[in-house]
């Protein structure tokens, strides 16, 4: 298959852009399968940030990493406090937004807010040509509101600075998530929009 679903297709940009040793950031915790998926790619020397504001996420990361959680900082908090925790350049980040899947709660959801200001704050730690990818869920109750927020900032992001592309399936019945994918352009630390 040569057109991937998004999650490949995110996971292809990763590989294409993080070097061995960079630091990155899983916004979005969950079950850890990005968090996973990112600290093999960044090696022994490398480090991932991974945020979740559930135990529950941090719990079936932990147990899903084994031997890779020394490579991981476990974080329980709001990826909106990324800056608490995260300096220096990073080489991508992920969202994943909406619930966590098989979780008892469905009610916990990523919000515009919060996904927008974790956003803005990375685009300032991104490493030039760095990546971030945002799959975006939008069938859950709120999930419209963040997802037409979402896409009113990325718009907005100046275009010298940051390439915006949105990935999707257009044929597909259910709703299907899609990707958006940020690139960095310039080496910049403070993001410029325009109306
Ligand atoms: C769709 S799941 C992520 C799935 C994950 N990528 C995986 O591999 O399982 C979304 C996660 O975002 C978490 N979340 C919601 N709001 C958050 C916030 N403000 N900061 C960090 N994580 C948040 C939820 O608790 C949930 O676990």
């Amino acid at each position: 298959m040569k057109l991937h679903r998004i999650l490949p297709f995110a996971r292809q940009l990763f590989s294409e852009t993080v070097i061995a040793g960079e630091t990155v950031v899983d916004a979005t915790m969950g079950n850890g399968n990005d968090t996973f998926f990112l600290a093999e790619l960044v090696g022994e020397k490398g480090h991932v940030f991974a945020f979740d504001i559930q135990q529950e996420a941090l719990d079936s990361t932990a147990e899903r990493l084994g031997e890779l959680n020394e490579r991981v900082s476990l974080i329980l908090d709001s990826h909106a406090n990324v800056e608490k925790y995260v300096d220096g350049r990073i080489g991508c980040a992920v969202f994943n937004l909406g619930y966590l899947p098989h979780s008892e709660d469905f009610s916990i959801v990523t919000k515009a807010d919060s996904t927008i200001k974790a956003i803005h704050t990375l685009l300032g730690l991104l490493k030039k040509g760095g990546i971030i990818a945002i799959s975006v869920y939008d069938g859950h109750e709120g999930g419209v509101e963040e997802r037409d927020a979402l896409l009113q900032y990325v718009k907005s992001l100046h275009q010298a600075d940051v390439h915006v592309v949105r990935y999707e399936m257009i044929n597909q019945r259910n709703n299907p998530p899609f990707l958006i994918a940020l690139e960095k352009m310039k080496d910049f630390t403070s993001v410029k929009q325009v109306d």
